[in-house]
């Protein structure tokens, strides 16, 4: 489990990066937060530097979007998700519980770590 910081630290449609096992990016969402690995999948650009769209975040360097909620790429460049993780808050700190699949689709396609 990761300490991310106090829940007021991380308004909606803001971001901040973590250090797990690899660096991971939160996000608030209109109030709901969501974490990936921070690291596109397409080349290494920093996705919690990118921009939020809805529930998705633009990655700053080509612009390949990924669905936080599933961490799948809705397009090129990227072609492989990104991990999602779960995010719980407790007495006002934002915890990540860092995830070790990488699932497509629900089926797991990836053991990381
Ligand atoms: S580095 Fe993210 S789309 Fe290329």
């Amino acid at each position: 489990m990761i300490l991310v910081g106090e829940l007021a630290g991380l308004p909606p449609g803001e971001s901040v990066r973590v250090q797990g096992e690899v660096p991971i990016a939160v996000f608030n969402v209109d109030g709901e937060l969501y974490a990936i690995d921070d690291t596109c999948s397409h080349q290494d650009a920093s996705l919690s530097d990118g921009w939020l769209e809805g529930c998705a975040v633009e990655c700053p360097l080509h612009a390949a979007c990924f669905d936080l909620r599933t961490g799948q790429p809705s397009g090129p460049p990227a072609k492989k998700p990104v991990r999602t993780h779960a995010v719980s808050i407790e007495d006002g700190l934002i915890y990540v519980h860092e995830s070790t699949r990488v699932t497509v689709g629900g089926a797991v396609a990836e053991e990381v770590g």
